[in-house]
């Protein structure tokens, strides 16, 4: 195995003498074969450099996916599986026009956010095939305060919003900072699907009911929601007078065979106008640290009444690097999709062939990967481990338990409401060799069980 120690690492590290990330490289024992040094600067801004087979070594860098579990699990952590940020080193049109705007050195107030919003709505209006109106965009840090603005707006401490569960956590933590309750009507897992039951999503649409969060493509679970089931939603909520709130942040990232069907195109005005869509491409181009994001609708009532509970201070590099992702990042991004496919197939495959005890759902979107580990939690007894340990739940146990085993950090399925339990989620959004070392590092500990 080889140790990290290339010049390329050492000036970056050097850098970062202070830093949080330099501290945890040096407690992690770095020795991961796969992982290899980062493109020296002059790599990195040549515009050939869409290499998605070499590992793109993300340590150090004070990252949520790599550098937060070293906090908590020291050198037994290994291969972070979790967080839902993508591994692969970003298009060099980013970095090229970071460099640019850092040549000017002053850092006043932003001025104007007219062409980001031009890359907005030509991504939208050629890929998506969605008409925007400038207008009717409003420019957001991350589609977490947008959606904590629409239901400040719409929902009213006290009442409820209604989710398809299992779904992103971070869902039920606007719920909490708003102190409105979430109510799920869980999914059902028929045919190698997660379906909506019908009659349980309509039996929980009660008059309390202010808001549904509609999650499309779904994380965890991957569903890419098709026209039919979203205008059978739209419709249920406008007769109910539930305002819809579409998170489409993974919309880009949706596997062949499914076609993302915005919210906003339905066609149905009435439905659309009931609504208010959040998106970003920061999942697309992994810029989640940019804090850039936005939300729109049709509906000027609508829109008007979440403005006034949204305010954005916006970044100046974050305004830069999303324009120059969404203006000449299509290349690249056309070649990361067809490899997260791929890796879908290869874990898919995998599991299937080696860890015949861990059930893969079939993902239509996103880059994550859902994975029943029901029989191994029951094998190890991580119910009553968790009773034993003060665990939130089996799934932080089995969580704990395989970085102790093999190094390998997935999220808790518990996390993502009714539905989790036996669950975990895994990101498979990096260098196949890294997928597949994670995943023999996973076989070797689940084989001892
Ligand atoms: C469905 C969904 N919505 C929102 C977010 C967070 O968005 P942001 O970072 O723009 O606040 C995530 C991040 O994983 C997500 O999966």
């Amino acid at each position: 195995m080889a140790t990290i120690d290339s010049p390329a690492r050492r000036t970056f590290l050097g850098s970062m003498v202070k830093g949080a990330g330099a501290t945890a490289l040096a407690g992690a024992g770095l020795t991961t074969a796969s992982l290899q040094a980062a493109p020296a600067d002059s790599a990195r801004l040549r515009s050939d450099a869409f290499d998605l087979d070499t590992p793109y070594d993300r340590r150090g860098s004070n990252c949520s996916r790599w550098d937060s579990p070293v906090r908590r699990y020291g050198d037994k952590f290994r291969y972070g599986m979790g967080i839902a940020s993508m591994d692969f080193q970003a298009p060099p049109c980013i970095a090229e026009a970071l460099a640019e705007r850092c040549e000017h050195e002053s850092w006043g107030y932003l001025s104007s956010t007219a062409g980001l919003k031009e890359g907005i709505i030509a991504w939208n209006g050629e890929r998506h095939g969605v008409d925007l109106n400038p207008a009717q965009i409003e420019i957001s840090a991350g589609v977490y305060p947008g959606i904590i603005a629409a239901l400040r707006t719409f929902v009213p401490a006290g009442t409820k919003v209604l989710m398809l569960s299992p779904i992103y956590s971070g869902f039920y933590y606007h719920c909490d900072h708003t102190r409105v309750d979430a109510v799920d009507s869980p999914l059902v897992f028929r045919g190698g699907r997660y379906e909506i039951d019908w009659q349980d999503l309509e039996s929980k649409m009660t008059p309390d009911v202010n808001a549904m969060i509609v999650c499309n493509p779904q994380n965890p679970t991957g569903n890419v929601w098709t026209e039919e089931e979203l205008l059978r939603i739209g419709r249920l909520c406008l007769d109910k007078r539930i305002v819809v709130l579409a998170d489409e942040i993974h919309s880009d990232i949706v596997r062949p065979g499914h076609r993302y069907v915005p919210f906003a195109s339905l066609p149905d005005q009435a439905v659309v106008n009931n609504s208010v869509s959040f998106n970003a491409i920061s999942k697309t181009f992994n810029l989640a640290g940019m804090k850039n994001a936005y939300f729109y609708s049709p509906n000027p009532v609508l829109m008007n009444r979440v403005k006034q509970n949204h305010r954005a201070d916006l970044n100046t590099l974050g305004v830069v690097a999303n324009e120059a992702a969404y203006k000449e990042g299509g290349e690249w991004f056309d070649r990361v999709l067809p490899y997260l496919h791929a890796n879908h197939e290869f874990t898919e495959n995998y599991l299937r062939e080696q860890l015949p005890m861990v059930g893969y759902t079939p993902a239509e979107g996103t880059f994550l990967a859902w994975l029943d580990f029901s029989s191994v939690l029951k094998a190890i007894n991580a119910k009553e481990m968790a009773a034993m340990h003060g665990l939130e739940s089996p799934e932080h146990y089995f969580q704990d338990w395989l970085v102790e085993h093999s190094g390998v950090l997935l999220n808790p399925g518990s996390n993502y409401g009714s539905g989790g339990a036996g669950h975990m989620r895994m990101n498979i959004a990096s260098a196949r060799v890294v997928v597949k070392e994670a995943l023999d590092a996973m076989a070797g500990a689940l084989r001892q069980v």
